[in-house]
């Protein structure tokens, strides 16, 4: 399947996983790229620029197709070096950068210069449309249903695709709820030229990931997500555990009043916890809604295949029958 986003990436299948702290290291965004889609590596979860170029030279080891890495500006007690972090990107020949949080006009220009085609990751057409003005070349729109930062606006992407496809000239990746051939089919109906996917590349064998939090995916439901943080602005999907309710006891609690340290312990340090020793009940950790639909635990080969022989099957069997 051909589409602008297979063209400017130069990928094969319009399939694109997104940055995920400490899970996009370079097994998984090597996995997705071999299989045809574009792996993301986040930038953020290497402590250091150093540690990130490392981290793109293991990914070059692992695969010479192209894939990206995702640089996230969100509120945070000490500035990550982002210059640091962009020299590594630069210098590691990376072809792709997804950026999200606030826009990414500081380090467009010296990305754009290097070559180096930007996505930016957002929330709202109106945040789209911004990313198209400052020089972007594409953007992934998250919907309400995302796992991660779902934003502000609550706006779900049956509405939220085809309003951007209405506004938007550069193209767009639908983002938040993707997890199989009919979220690929039902994206490009409204509009997109593809799509982006978080919490459903978790549940894969090469997920670099403990398989505690594999199966949490698998047995959750679409009801076990919650929202966290929305009185601080910084709202966050994340998947329900006992450290969630006790932070969501909290907000209730406290109110407007809330500020960060109230919530620090729920909140803070958990990925390394959950990702890495499997500590399922340690804090917050992102999950989007559609772990309801995830039932298995797939090579990212085997997903990204299943993905587009089923939605050639939809296109060509049940849509154009429809017409016949
Ligand atoms: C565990 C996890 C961690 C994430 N971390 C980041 C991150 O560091 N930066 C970012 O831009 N997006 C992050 N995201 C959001 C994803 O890139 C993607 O936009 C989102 O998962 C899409 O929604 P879905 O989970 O319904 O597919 C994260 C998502 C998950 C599930």
């Amino acid at each position: 399947m051909q589409t602008k986003i297979t063209k400017l990436f130069n990928i094969e299948h319009p399939i694109m996983q997104g940055g995920m702290h400490y899970v996009g290291l370079a097994e998984l965004a090597a996995a997705v790229s071999n299989a045809g889609g574009l792996g993301t590596i986040t930038g953020l979860t290497q402590r250091t620029p150093a540690d990130l170029a490392n981290e793109i030279a293991r990914c070059k080891d692992m695969t010479d197709k192209p894939f990206a890495v995702n640089l996230t500006f969100l509120p945070s007690l000490k500035q990550p070096d982002y210059p640091g972090y962009v020299k590594a990107i630069i210098e590691g020949g990376v072809t792709v950068v997804e950026t999200a949080g606030r826009n990414p006009v500081s380090v467009l220009p010296y990305l754009k210069d290097a070559g180096i085609k930007v996505i930016h990751k957002c929330t709202s057409v109106r945040h789209a449309l911004k990313a198209q003005a400052i020089g972007c070349d594409a953007v992934s729109v998250d919907g309400f249903e995302c796992g991660g930062h779902p934003g502000e606006d609550d706006i779900p992407n049956m509405i939220l695709l085809p309003r951007a496809a209405d506004e938007l000239e550069i193209p767009f990746l639908a983002s938040g709820g993707m997890a199989d051939a009919r979220s690929l089919v039902a994206a490009i109906a409204m509009g997109a030229e593809g799509m982006n996917m978080g919490t459903r590349f978790m549940a894969t064998k090469e997920a670099p990931i403990h398989d505690n939090v594999k199966q949490a995916i698998l047995n959750a439901t679409e009801l076990d997500t919650r929202l966290i943080m929305r009185p601080l602005r910084n709202t966050e999907r994340v998947l329900t555990n006992p450290a969630v309710e006790r932070l969501l006891a909290k907000e209730k609690a406290l109110g407007k009043d809330i500020k960060f340290e109230d919530i620090i312990e729920e909140v803070a340090g958990v990925y390394p916890k959950v990702m890495q020793n499997g500590d399922m009940d340690s804090g917050a950790w992102s999950c989007g809604m559609v772990a309801g639909l995830i039932d298995d635990i797939p090579t990212c080969k085997g997903l990204i295949d299943r993905i587009m022989k089923e939605a050639n099957e939809i296109i060509q069997e049940r849509l154009a029958g429809l017409l016949a």
